[in-house]
């Protein structure tokens, strides 16, 4: 059974071009003129793209003493609805826990994907088993990309001779660190103080995690990479802080990748300030919005290329899971939702405005991210032989975001009231269609796991600037006598 898309324009990251698009078994089998197939989609006055990846997802996650709200049934069906057709979740061991172990609790929670997925493991603590263990996770299980929480202090959070043991850990097998950069300490030492002070409400979390706690993290990080000899990916890059440690490190020559998500580049700290207690509890993540001159750097990050891609870090809590802190910010459930409207939003936001290009469009959501994360070009391609995950986005279609009528299982959406135009008309998940003239037709447990190879040995001396490179034992003539 063959399925041909007709009469579309094919846009990948670096070209743009008219042909059809031939799918079979999950494939892309041909690309060219005049194709025929079983069946046909009419992609007439449509972009045919790479479906999204979301690089960052926590859907059903266990997360301040609660879980987010979608899992991967609502989770994935809210992606492909909004055009992603394939995103990686983070597995979370406890305290204590197995790598291993963790991965089941995550193969168990993923069977109802209804899109393509992987997983990162995050290193939520730190001893000999973890470090045998990083092994398997490599070569058996297909993850290649670790965790550190940098803040969540008393959770989540690693240490720096922690992070710096992982990371070297990562280099020995071929695996990449990713941080969530923001100094843990400071905020935990902010955050004590604010609620001495009486400032109990959601505009509490602002004040306690301003840009410094994460410019100081991501530098930190980026410098026992460097010292570590391993690429590092900085989740939810959120302001010029962070973006200007990640642009340094660069123009030094290390590989480091910043991933902004859409909330940051839409929304800004003002959502902290409204009189609406749930208005502002509902945008309490970490990092929190920032400020337009924060939004202008990550737009700028993105035209320039010293950002990578555009993920949405989606973890979405109910109103009644927010309402946890209503007397104490600290305790509100971080997270926000946006898997749905990551791809609309940013071509309406982006795109039309001529901030971007139709070809940076799929790099920062689509080709970059398969790249990095070592799975190109089975995702992120419109080639032969790539998989067929693919969207048919229609430039005309438009809608206001609502709550009201999205797939997401929450009871509000951050980005309510905003419209946008352009989206996806079809989305193909490996070839089966999952949206047909904007209706869902998902199922769960089409979803397969992606195993993600090991990196090849790059980036073993990173620092060119290194004074002394590997250590030496000097021999001397003699050593002076003990001055105890
Ligand atoms: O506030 C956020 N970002 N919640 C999800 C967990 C994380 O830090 O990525
Ligand atoms: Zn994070
Ligand atoms: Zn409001
Ligand atoms: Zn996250």
């Amino acid at each position: 059974m063959s399925t041909v898309i007709k009469g579309g324009t094919i846009v990948t990251a670096d070209l743009t071009y008219k042909s059809d698009v031939k799918i079979e078994d999950g494939r892309i089998i041909e690309i060219g003129h005049d194709l025929s197939g079983d069946e046909t989609l009419d992609a007439t006055g449509c972009f045919v793209m790479p479906g999204g990846i979301d690089p960052h997802v926590h859907l059903q996650m266990p997360f301040m003493g609660t879980y987010s709200s979608d899992d991967f049934a609502s989770g994935t069906r809210a992606a492909v609805a909004g055009g992603t057709t394939m995103v990686v979740d983070f597995c979370l061991p406890d305290p204590g826990q197995s790598l291993f172990d963790a991965i089941k609790r995550w193969d168990n929670k993923s069977t109802s994907a209804t899109c393509d997925y992987s997983f990162h493991m995050a290193i939520t603590w730190w001893d000999k088993q973890v470090f045998d263990e990083m092994e398997a996770v490599v070569k058996e299980h297909g993850i290649n990309t670790f965790k550190h929480f940098m803040a969540y202090k008393g959770a989540l959070m690693v240490n720096d001779d922690e992070m710096f043991a992982s990371f070297q850990r990562c280099a020995e097998l071929g695996a990449m660190p990713l941080v969530h950069a923001e100094n843990g300490d400071v905020v935990a030492s902010m955050q004590a103080k604010l609620m001495a002070e009486g400032n109990n409400g959601p505009e509490g979390h602002a004040y306690s995690r301003p840009p410094e706690v994460e410019g100081e993290a991501t530098n930190r990080a980026i410098m026992i990479a460097d010292m570590a000899g391993v690429p590092l990916y900085v989740v939810h890059t959120s302001c010029e802080q962070s973006h200007e440690a990640i642009r340094r490190a660069k123009q030094k020559g290390m590989r480091v990748y910043g991933e902004p998500l859409i909330q940051h580049l839409m929304l800004d700290e003002s959502e902290y300030f409204d009189k609406d207690w749930d208005h502002s509890a509902r945008r309490v993540m970490s990092p929190p919005f920032r400020n337009k001159q924060h939004q202008d750097s990550l737009w700028a990050g993105l035209q320039s290329g010293t950002l990578s891609c555009v993920a949405t870090d989606h973890c979405a809590f109910t109103t009644e899971q927010k309402r946890y802190g209503v007397n104490d910010f600290t305790k509100i459930p971080n997270g926000t939702g946006g898997l749905e409207d990551r791809l609309p939003l940013l071509w309406t936001y982006g795109v039309s405005t001529g901030r971007l290009t139709m070809n940076e469009f799929v790099a920062v959501t689509s080709t970059n991210i398969a790249k990095i994360l070592n799975m190109y070009p089975k995702k992120g391609a419109v080639l032969v032989g790539a998989d067929a995950d693919l969207i048919v986005w229609d430039p005309t279609l438009e809608k206001t975001i609502t709550a009201e009528t999205q797939v997401s299982a929450i009871d509000y959406n951050v980005f309510e009231g905003k419209h946008v135009k352009g989206l996806p008309r079809f989305t193909l998940s490996r070839g089966k269609v999952v949206v047909e003239e904007t209706t869902l037709k998902t199922e769960e447990g089409h979803g397969k796991y992606v195993k993600r190879e090991p990196y090849p040995a790059v980036n073993k001396a990173l620092s060119t600037w290194k004074d002394l490179v590997a250590p030496r034992k000097i021999e001397r003539a003699g050593i002076p006598p003990s001055g105890v």
